[in-house]
């Protein structure tokens, strides 16, 4: 069966990732903070290992590539986030500098280190799919109403980095998409959201089921529509 991983694996959008997957007979790599604290992920049944990692962090980043050494991984999910503090932190003139530099690690240089780290991995692997969790607050266009400075920031980086990675990896036959999850009812998205993680990952997978080559590069919704830049 096929082999996926998945960052931010034991809450949220992860967590999803990790049971539809699972469900399916898939082998996933489930990585998160805190192993020991994932009761949640350890409940679900399946081929799942679960590996510590933070995704800010090039030393656990490289040891989660040194466990993996010759593991092929047919899809890679770059879906750990922050929203990088507190709401009205992140408004004009209360900026909070402090949050800036780690959320702009952790969603944008977090998917770059770990795909630096695992490329031969997914290059091993069939569909060679990497697919990064960014958000439509990421967009230039998409943006009418303003404020979310650090969150915005930090997802139209992983933005810059999706289309970079989508040109310098052509060559080798990886598709690289940038995912707009829709606004989900997560410990980020909050209750009131529209979307279930169901609905929402389920969309995902679809559309990385389909992707092709030309794919790569695109900014899409978690129901196959196009999100512009
Ligand atoms: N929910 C929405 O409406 C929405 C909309 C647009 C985009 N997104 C994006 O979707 C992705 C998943 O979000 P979510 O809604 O599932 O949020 P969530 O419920 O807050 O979960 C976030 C996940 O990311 C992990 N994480 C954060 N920083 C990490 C780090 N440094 N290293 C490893 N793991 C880390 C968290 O782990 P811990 O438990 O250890 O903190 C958690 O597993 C994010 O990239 C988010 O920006 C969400």
């Amino acid at each position: 069966m096929p082999t996926v991983l998945i960052t931010g694996a034991n809450r949220g959008l992860g967590l999803e990732f990790v049971r539809q997957y699972a469900a399916d007979g898939w082998t996933v790599h489930a990585c998160c903070r805190s192993p020991d604290a994932a009761k949640e992920l350890k409940a679900i049944k399946g081929a799942i290992m679960i590996h510590a990692l933070d995704v800010a962090d090039r030393a656990s980043v490289k040891a989660l590539a040194k466990a993996l050494k010759s593991t092929a991984i047919d899809v890679l999910i770059n879906n750990a986030g922050v929203y990088g503090g507190e709401r009205d932190r992140q408004t004009f003139g209360k900026v909070d500098d402090g949050s800036w530099d780690a959320t702009l690690r952790a969603n944008a240089l977090g998917p770059l280190m770990i795909t630096e780290a695992l490329i031969d991995n997914v290059v091993r692997g069939g569909p060679k799919i990497i697919a990064c969790v960014t958000s439509k607050m990421g967009s230039m266009a998409d943006n009418r109403s303003g404020g979310a400075y650090i969150y915005r920031a930090s997802k139209a980086a992983l933005n810059a980095v999706v289309v970079s990675l989508a040109l310098d990896l052509k060559a080798r036959g990886v598709t690289v998409i940038a995912f707009h999850p829709g606004w989900v009812q997560t410990d980020m998205g909050g209750r009131g959201a529209p979307i279930t993680p169901k609905v929402s990952v389920a969309g995902m997978r679809a559309v990385i089921t389909a992707a092709r080559p030309a794919d790569s590069g695109k900014f899409l919704n978690y129901n196959a529509a196009t999100i512009p830049w």
